[in-house]
This record gives structure tokens, sequence and C-alpha cells, in this order.
């Protein structure tokens, strides 16, 4: 049998928790609830199965076009989640980080975001990257002034910028990623990781994600093994 090969970094869309939620008649912040749990469940298997980094999209920076009330629900929410149930990750050797911007987060939020990354920095067993309040456009963009700035304290010289060292300059320097998952039956990104994604593999599932489980990832982990990557050159099959 062919050596399964383990993509190292794996990302998620995890979209659908409203409609996950209005199949059972019940609120939108019945599914961001299951959804939040999956999430931990999710963590712990990918890494017990040797992915060393996953990225998720926990709220992009375009979800502040929600209501205030469902806004407010998820940053509570998140709140929650990273002072409570967490210590799976803890316990699991995950180290967490975030990327996104930190305006116009509120304070708690940024509080508890900070408690987490503490507390699981001296982790190494793999790192779950939290996008919350992320825009992959605003993060170019981000990266772009970094640039121009370290440039104007002779930090850096522009004649050295490369398509690496670029990586430097996002929100968190992380390798590529390998395979891209979007769940609830959207064929799109939304402003997700646009640089770190050039060549990844595409995964879409109708699932909605609270139902993504470890079942669904091996699914998606398969496929990933039946895929040619090529990266513009010849197949390696
Ligand atoms: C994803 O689920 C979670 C967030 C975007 C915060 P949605 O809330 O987008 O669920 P649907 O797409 O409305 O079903
Ligand atoms: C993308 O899902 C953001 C997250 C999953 C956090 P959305 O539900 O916001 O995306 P659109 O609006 O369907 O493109
Ligand atoms: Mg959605």
């Amino acid at each position: 049998m062919k050596e399964e090969r383990i993509p190292k970094h794996v990302a998620i869309i995890m979209d659908g928790n409203g409609r996950w939620a209005t199949k059972r008649g019940k609120q939108r912040s019945a599914g961001h609830l299951a959804g939040s749990k999956n999430l931990e469940k999710i963590a712990v298997y990918a890494v017990q199965r040797g992915i060393k980094i996953l990225s998720v999209y926990a709220f992009s920076t375009d979800n502040f076009k929600r209501s205030a009330s469902e806004v407010d629900y998820l940053m509570n929410l998140f709140i929650k989640m990273f002072q409570t149930e967490m210590k799976l990750l803890k316990k699991n050797g995950i180290k967490v980080v975030f990327s996104g911007r930190k305006e116009p987060l509120r304070e708690d939020v940024l509080k508890s975001m900070e408690n987490i990354v503490t507390k699981t920095k001296e982790n190494t067993n793999g790192i779950l990257n939290i996008c919350l309040n992320y825009g992959g456009q605003e993060e170019i963009i981000d990266a772009t002034k970094k640039i121009v700035e370290d440039i104007q304290k002779k930090k850096f010289h522009i004649e050295d910028l490369n398509k690496e060292n670029f990586y430097h300059y996002l929100y968190q320097d992380l390798p590529p990623i390998d395979l891209l998952i979007r769940t609830s039956g959207e064929y799109r990104v939304s402003n997700f990781m646009p640089y770190q994604s050039t060549y990844s593999e595409f995964y879409f599932t109708d699932t909605l994600f609270p139902d993504f489980n470890e079942k669904e990832l091996d699914k998606a982990l398969l496929e990933f093994n039946n895929r040619d990557r090529r990266f513009g050159g010849n197949s390696q099959k």
C-alpha cells in the first residue's frame, strides 16, 4: 500500500452554522454553539492525524455586516471558548495563534485571545491558527504597510522582497496551505488566505460545519491523497 501523505497545513472555512440551526428549527446562535464545540473536536483530531498546522476561518472582517445581536453572540462565544472550552487543546499540546485585525474587536475579546495564546504558547504538537476578524485582502494591505515601514526605517531593502520573505509580514509566518476545505456547499473562498492558497488543493463538501466530524476530515484527507500536485511542473505520479 502506498504511504499516506499527510498535509502539513490544512485550512477550513467553517461555514453553514446558521443553516444547521435553521434546519433544526433553532436560532442561528445554536448553530454557532454547535460549530464551536465541533472546532475543538476537529482541532484535536487533526493533530492526532499528524497535521501540524490547522487554520480556521472563525469570523471575517465582513461578518461585522451581520446583525448586532449575532455579532455579540459570536464575540461572547469566543470569550467563553478561549477561557474555558479550550482545555482540550492544552491537554493535546496545541498552540493557539490568531490571524486578523485587532480593530474593531472589543477589549474583552482581545484579552481572552491573549489569554489562550499565553496559556498554549509552549505547546509543540501542532498549531491552531484562528482567523478572527480576518480578511485576506486586508492581510495583504497590512503586510504592505509593515514592509513600507521597515523600508522607511532602513530595516529592509525593497530589492530583497520576494515570495518567501513576504510571508514574514503576514499575520502569522506559516507555510502555504496544502489542503483548503470549505463546508456547506458554497464554492467560493470569501476573502480567505489568498496569499497562502495559491497552490492549495481545494475540497468542497455539502456537510455543514457542525456535522463536519472526524470521518468527514478523513474523507478530505483521502481525497487529498488522490490529487496530483504539480505546482506548474510535471506529474509527480
Ligand atoms: C459560519 O456559519 C460561521 C460564521 C461565518 C461566523 P454561517 O453563520 O455563515 O452559517 P450560514 O452560512 O448562514 O449557514
Ligand atoms: C466565510 O463565511 C467566513 C467564515 C466562515 C467565518 P461567510 O458565510 O461569511 O461567507 P459568504 O458570505 O457566504 O461568502
Ligand atoms: Mg455562511
